[in-house]
């Protein structure tokens, strides 16, 4: 099938199933123009919080896809590549979380939306990368667990008085960008400025002139005069910087930055989703009634 026969198919069949599609920031280019809505993690949660359609079909990963399901438990939640997992989410589990509790008696449990159900139902509070400082200095507690991501830990434990402890895991998309190349792409481009993601090792953030979410990334570079700017997130990311800006240049900060597990979902997977309605994410009841508390505290957490 031709591609634009099948995105008119996908159309079709979306429409007739009452289907909204969401895509993450770093989805394949045409994944993201077909979608309704494209988004951060933030604001996917959001928008499958609040969509009035029966079935939502989110192409991004396994995680995202189970909050939207536990944000909208009565819809129909359809992820098209079952198998599109993040490598980060899974360097923690809910005993992982028990143990530290153990260690540190009485801290607050801040979990990074890139985690299981299973995690988010251990936690007392999720955040995202657009709102974490924002999550963690809105607790009363002087003490807080930092779950699962090192990087975002440590960018917020710089921006907050609290005292943190940290869990060890990254992403390995993030961690693959070199500060080498992130020095060269700045001195061949000097009037530049580097934009990265908290999921940046911090070598490669102590280089940043703004750091933010994928969504964030997109306002910023609306508001400034600068015409180039360096890009420390993954690749997927450029479709819409470049679509929506188009006098401006956008350089990525390394040439490894693809996230695999991102890049799975093709138009023919999300044709074929639509078309059997499958698969579907389902999550544990109870886990989802517990997961669902520490998702809704952070979105109760009231913007600056
Ligand atoms: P945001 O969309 O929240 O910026 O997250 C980036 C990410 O790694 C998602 O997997
Ligand atoms: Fe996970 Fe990193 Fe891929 Fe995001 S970019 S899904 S954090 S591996």
């Amino acid at each position: 099938m031709r591609e634009s026969e099948l995105k008119e198919k996908i159309r079709a069949l979306a429409a007739e199933r009452n289907a909204l599609i969401l895509a993450h920031n770093y989805q394949r280019d045409e994944i993201q123009e077909i979608a309704d809505i494209t988004g951060d993690s933030l604001g996917l949660s959001q928008e499958a919080a609040r969509t009035e359609r029966q079935v939502i079909v989110f192409c991004g990963v396994h995680f995202m896809a189970e909050s939207a399901a536990i944000l909208a438990p009565q819809k129909q939640v359809i992820i098209p590549r079952a198998d599109a997992g993040c490598p980060m989410a899974d360097m923690v589990d809910a005993e992982g979380i028990k143990q530290m509790r153990r260690q540190h008696p009485g801290a607050v449990v801040v979990t990074y939306v890139n985690s299981s159900a299973a995690v988010k139902a251990e936690s007392d509070i999720c955040c995202t990368s657009a709102n974490a400082v924002r999550v963690v200095n809105s607790l009363s507690e002087p003490e807080v667990i930092l779950i699962p991501d090192r990087n975002l830990g440590r960018y917020i434990a710089e921006r907050t008085s609290k005292i943190c402890h940290v869990w060890d895991g990254y992403c390995p998309t993030h961690e693959r960008l070199d500060v080498i190349e992130v020095l060269s792409a700045k001195a061949a481009h000097p009037d530049a400025l580097f934009l990265a993601h908290p999921e940046c090792p911090p070598a490669i953030l102590a280089l940043a002139d703004h750091i933010c979410s994928t969504s964030g990334m997109y306002e910023y570079v609306q508001g400034r005069s600068e015409r180039t700017f360096i890009i420390g997130t993954e690749a997927g990311i450029l479709y819409r910087l470049r679509r929506e800006n188009p006098g401006k240049t956008f350089i990525l900060a390394g040439h490894r930055l693809i996230c695999p597990n991102m890049k799975l979902t093709s138009l023919e997977d999300l044709y074929q989703s639509l078309l059997t309605m499958s698969p579907t994410i389902t999550v544990d009841a109870d886990i989802a009634a517990r997961a669902r508390i520490a998702l809704d505290r952070m979105l109760a957490v009231p913007r600056d």
